[in-house]
């Protein structure tokens, strides 16, 4: 007898899923493109332990007739293409038939929809793949997907899930992802009982944009449309003051449909690479119209992926549209809290200077400059523009960037604090009171224990509340609650990308950075002094 065996129905499937379905905010995809193909106007997403323990969305599309309910958990059937043909000009979000199977061969499934006319609707609930219970219920219009227990049946796929925190950031980057595509379309996301979005139906993008980004940076947006041959350019892009530091807010769509690119990103790279500071990315939201059959689509499982047949045309024509959406502002100079152009205008012609200078220059998230400066005796001349501080020394004159100055040695400090202990912490004479998103709680929550260790005692305080009650001593001068503010910012976007386990080094970099003294503020000799022994 020969060594090879045909794979089971139920392995293929668990296989199969595994391509499909990574993490609960896959589900979540899913589950919205699926509404958003049904026409959906208000859709609704529930979550019980960021999607591990139950995802339910409901939705007032068109629903599924009752003799196709038990026909959508299965694999390859679709009510969106029929023909091979249909594949070269898709027009909805999906077309494979695989979703659904997927889900249901790694969960417990409940499945409920009635379509318009009929008067009642039909329910299946599918453990593994198999339909346990079917019957005919009383219910609104449209569909209801409960997925629960996702991947009881494939623990070693439980186990790579990270930490609740950084699932939920996932799904709520996915919820933002289909938000911004669909901006007349009422999307609710719910995790136990906290509202983490709610994105009533919008008018126009910017409108959108301004729901989930924020009023002040929708009112400076800038936008411009291109195009050529076939090609169509949308494109919406926030002034270098709402620059971010990574490239995560970077959103390309292709004929509305989100992709990743890296293509596209570095084509925004190129775009902006000499007149943006080095590790800046703007927020963007860039939609590509064009032929179907100018991409393919159908080049990765999860359908996030595509290729131009023309990527220079596209190169060009967003290279263009970015430039004349940012227009003037391009060329006007803008400064950013800690990201300060260095200009060593002065003294040019020692070149030691600016050499010196190039030593403390750092831009959080960048390494943080750790290069040995040499102890040399100096003498404070004074502050120039309330950002460098101007010192005489042996070779002549120096420029110190007073804030790359600070961060470092704060660095030093916090990291010191958190490797040996909060030996200083400080209780606050009165308490304060910190307010976050609710994204932004659960985050606090995950870093409560690191920020213990370097001396903060903060307690919940309310659904999205904390009091800080003590601090690390070096901060009770300063304004702790705007610290924390930015500091749960920059996590939050660090968050997307990294696991909380490489977090630490993130929060006590970004600490070292929104502790430490601005571009101008203004300081007194002793202060410059002390800053430079
Ligand atoms: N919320 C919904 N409303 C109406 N019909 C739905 C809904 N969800 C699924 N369906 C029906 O079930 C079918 C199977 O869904 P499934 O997500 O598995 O495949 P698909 O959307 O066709 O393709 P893909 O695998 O690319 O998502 C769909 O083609 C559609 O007819
Ligand atoms: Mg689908």
């Amino acid at each position: 007898m020969g060594r090879l065996k045909r794979l089971s129905p139920s392995l293929i499937n668990l296989i199969a899923a595994g391509e499909v379905i990574e993490r609960p905010a896959a589900v979540v995809k899913e589950l919205l493109e699926n509404a958003l193909d049904a026409q959906a106007q208000h859709i609704k997403i529930q979550l019980k332990k960021a999607g591990k323990a139950l995802i339910k969305v409901e939705d007032n599309g068109i629903g599924i007739l009752p003799e196709d309910l038990p026909l959508v958990i299965q694999r390859y059937t679709t009510s969106k293409i029929s023909e091979p043909e249909d594949l070269f000009h898709i027009h909805t979000l999906g077309f494979r038939g695989e979703a659904l199977a997927s889900i249901a061969g790694i969960s417990k499934l409940h499945l409920a929809s009635r379509v318009p006319n009929y008067p009642w609707g039909k329910e299946i609930l599918v453990i593994g793949g198999e339909i346990k219970e079917e019957r005919e219920i009383g219910m609104p219009i449209g569909t209801m997907v409960e997925v629960k227990d996702l991947f009881f049946n494939t623990p070693v796929r439980l186990k790579f899930l990270k930490k609740d925190a950084t699932e939920l950031g996932h799904i709520y980057e996915t919820v933002v992802r289909l938000g911004l595509a669909h901006s007349q379309v009422h999307f609710l996301l719910k995790s136990e009982n906290r509202i983490l979005l709610n994105l009533p139906p919008a008018n126009n993008l910017v409108e959108r944009i301004s729901q989930i980004f924020g009023l002040k940076l929708a009112q400076k947006l800038k936008q411009r449309e291109e195009e050529k041959n076939d090609i169509k350019i949308k494109c919406f892009i926030a002034p270098l003051e709402f620059s971010r530091p990574t490239t995560r807010d970077m959103y390309f769509y292709v004929n509305n449909r989100w992709i990743r690119s890296p293509f596209l990103n570095q084509v925004v790279y190129k775009t902006l690479e000499d007149i943006w500071p080095k590790g800046r990315y703007p927020l963007l939201v860039v939609f590509i119209q064009l032929p179907p059959e100018e991409i393919d689509v159908n080049v990765h499982p999860t359908k996030q992926e595509v290729r131009f047949k023309e990527p220079y045309i596209v190169q060009e024509v967003l290279g263009i549209a970015i430039k004349q959406a940012l227009g003037e502002s391009l060329f006007q100079e803008e400064t950013l809290e800690g990201d300060i152009p260095l200009y060593p205008s002065i003294n040019k012609d020692t070149g030691k200077i600016s050499s010196q200078v190039k030593n403390f220059s750092s831009v959080y998230p960048q390494k943080m400059p750790m290069a040995e400066v040499e102890e040399i005796p100096f003498r404070v001349l004074g502050q120039l523009w309330g950002t460098y501080i101007l010192c005489e020394v042996p070779e002549g004159l120096m420029l110190i960037d007073q804030h790359a100055a600070h961060e470092r040695l704060n660095y030093e400090k916090i990291k010191s604090l958190y490797e040996n202990g909060p030996s200083h912490s400080q209780e606050l004479l009165t308490s304060v009171l910190l307010e976050v998103s609710p994204l932004e709680a659960s985050l606090l929550e995950e870093i409560l224990p690191h920020l213990q260790k370097l001396g903060f005692v903060l307690e919940p305080f309310g659904e999205f509340s904390f009091v800080i009650r003590s601090v690390p001593s070096f901060l009770v001068q300063r304004d702790v609650r705007k610290i924390l503010e930015n500091v749960l910012k920059d996590l939050y976007l660090l968050s997307k990308t990294s696991t909380l386990s490489d977090i630490v080094p993130s929060l006590l970099k970004s600490m070292a950075c929104h502790a430490s003294i601005k571009a101008h503020d203004v300081l007194t000799e002793m202060e410059m002094v002390s800053l430079l022994k």
